[in-house]
């Protein structure tokens, strides 16, 4: 299978979420017990991707490299690149062209989550189809603040707009892109919209032209949270700390995901435990070590 590395874009100017972001990044806040970043990476890693790009401001991205290191703790290869303006969200792809190099490449935006049964099958079809796109679709009672897809019998997009007025579908496409490596001029090609941006809807728009793009539907069981609003990182954080206390489990740990893939060591797994055996998170993964999960 053709290689596929991640990005995650893990900058903008997160102005909703003023004044908490004045002097931070969105990405690195907490929701509830893990800081944001956490949620999309796992993503990546549940879909095989050990090779990620974060992507961050001139101000974030040293934090960022604070958190996650050389992402070895994980089992995984990150490398980091500035983004100077957020120019949109296809800039991923020329900001990460020379880290992409020959590969395919999937994106996920920083402050997406995830979480729901399916979701690992889903992310394998997705990562499997090397020649295609794949986007998501996920319904929701009003999609005119989202990218907005409609979709034919056999999963390919027919019509993507972006915040449409009159929407012709109710499903609204996630920060999560699964790409061919023509992404990168693509991209390249494309004239920044009416708000100044390169977006990521003139990327899918290309791909579909060219009968290239598939979407996987994200059933109802499925949860897709943005936490770009005071509201949404709330609820966010409240979702995520229901199930975890009900189940004792964790909601996308990066650890337990590098340690059920055979990424990271039982030692390995046991020292990250040992740094926050005070939290709840910690003895979670010290019983992961113990085989006691
Ligand atoms: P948005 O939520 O659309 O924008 P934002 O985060 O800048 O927030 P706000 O609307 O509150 O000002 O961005 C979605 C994600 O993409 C988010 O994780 C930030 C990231 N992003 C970039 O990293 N670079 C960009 O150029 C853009 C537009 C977004």
């Amino acid at each position: 299978m053709k290689k596929r590395k991640g990005i995650i874009l893990a900058g903008g100017s997160a102005t909703r979420l003023y004044p908490l972001t004045l002097a931070i990044s969105k990405q690195i806040m907490p929701v509830y017990d893990k800081p944001m970043i956490y949620y999309p990476l796992s993503v990546l890693m549940e879909a095989d991707i050990r090779e990620t790009l974060i992507i961050s401001t001139p101000r974030d991205i040293e934090i960022f490299k604070q958190l996650l290191g050389n992402g070895s703790k994980f089992g995984m290869h990150f490398e980091y690149k500035v983004q100077e303006k957020p120019k949109g969200l296809a800039d991923a792809f020329i900001v990460g062209a020379d880290f992409i190099g020959n590969d395919n490449v999937a994106m996920i935006l920083g402050d997406n989550m995830f979480y729901g049964n399916n979701l690992c099958k889903i992310l394998k079809r997705a990562n499997e189809r090397e020649d295609e796109a794949t986007i998501f679709g996920y319904y929701v009672k009003d999609p005119t603040a989202y990218g907005v897809v409609e979709i034919d019998k056999d999963g390919n997009a027919i019509s993507i707009e972006e915040k449409p007025n009159n929407p012709k579908s109710h499903y609204a496409v996630p920060g999560l892109y699964f790409y061919t490596n023509d992404v990168v001029d693509i991209a390249k090609n494309i004239q920044p919209s009416k708000r100044g941006e390169i977006e990521i809807t003139s990327v899918n728009a290309e791909y579909m032209k060219k009968g290239k793009l598939k979407v996987e539907k994200l059933g109802r069981a499925m949860t897709w949270f943005d936490t770009g609003t005071h509201d949404s990182l709330l609820e966010t954080a409240s979702f995520v700390q229901t199930i975890e206390k009900r189940q004792g489990m964790q909601i996308c740990c990066p650890e337990e995901t590098a340690f059920r893939k055979g990424w990271i060591s039982t030692e390995e797994l046991y020292s990250s435990a040992q740094k926050c055996i005070k939290t709840e998170y910690g003895k979670f993964l010290n019983d992961l070590a113990e085989n006691k999960v």
